[in-house]
């Protein structure tokens, strides 16, 4: 069977992307990722791709006439890549619904929270102000409604009196690193199924105890 080939969109450091270049760099791992795209021009994880010898491009809104316009530009370079899974990694920009509905069941995003709580941005922030005990990541596929797709994976993480936004996104982080890749091996397997919007999963493994959990 051949390699699921991704496209990866970022808009900063990539720590996600360089989880997926890694998990892509075992032979035995189901997907290739063959382009990457950012929105900004000086993200560090469009350095992170060249050094994986992977093609990295960065689309400027200002250099197209409308928000459509972009988005057409990019979905171009997708398919012209042959792309058959977006992975959202840190891509800051909302995308507009006529680029999500063309992907539908074919994009993906990481989210540090456990959704469907804390959709948006500074999710740590908030777990900690609704005195939360726990927090965590999903991933989920992306529909036009922000955060909101069909969750495929999570990780719930423990959150301490100490903790501050900062030591709670350094807690998150390595949860992120191990799930996305997890993620993307489950659809590269075709072990999905989505019914009525509800991901169902053959074989899924433990979250905490198995194979994505970073402290086993
Ligand atoms: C991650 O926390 C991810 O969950 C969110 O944006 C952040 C991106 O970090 N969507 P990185 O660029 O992958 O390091």
């Amino acid at each position: 069977m051949s390699n699921l080939k991704l496209g990866v969109m970022i808009s900063g450091r990539g720590s996600n992307l360089q989880a997926l270049i890694d998990a892509c760099a075992d032979p035995g791992f189901p997907a290739e990722i063959v382009v990457v795209i950012s929105n900004k021009a000086d993200a560090y994880g469009l350095e992170r791709a060249r050094m994986a010898g992977i093609k990295a491009v960065s689309f400027s809104q200002k250099k197209h006439s409308s928000k459509e316009a972009y988005e057409q530009s990019i979905d171009a370079e997708l398919r012209d890549m042959g792309v058959e899974l977006v992975c959202l990694a840190g891509y800051m920009r909302i995308l507009g619904s006529d680029f999500v509905k063309g992907w539908i069941d074919h994009m993906i995003n990481i989210h540090p929270s456990l959704l469907p709580a804390y959709k948006g941005l500074n999710t740590h922030k908030r777990a900690l102000e609704d005195g939360c005990r726990f927090t965590g990541c999903t991933v989920h596929y992306v529909v036009p409604d922000l955060d909101s797709g069909p969750i495929i994976s999570q990780a719930a993480i423990p959150i301490s009196m100490d903790d501050t936004n900062e030591t709670l996104a350094d807690k998150v982080l390595p949860y992120e690193h191990k799930l996305y890749p997890y993620a993307v091996k489950l659809i590269a397997e075709k072990r999905i199924n989505l019914i009525n919007n509800v991901v169902h999963i053959k074989g899924y493994e433990d979250p905490i105890n198995g194979v994505i959990n970073p402290a086993v």
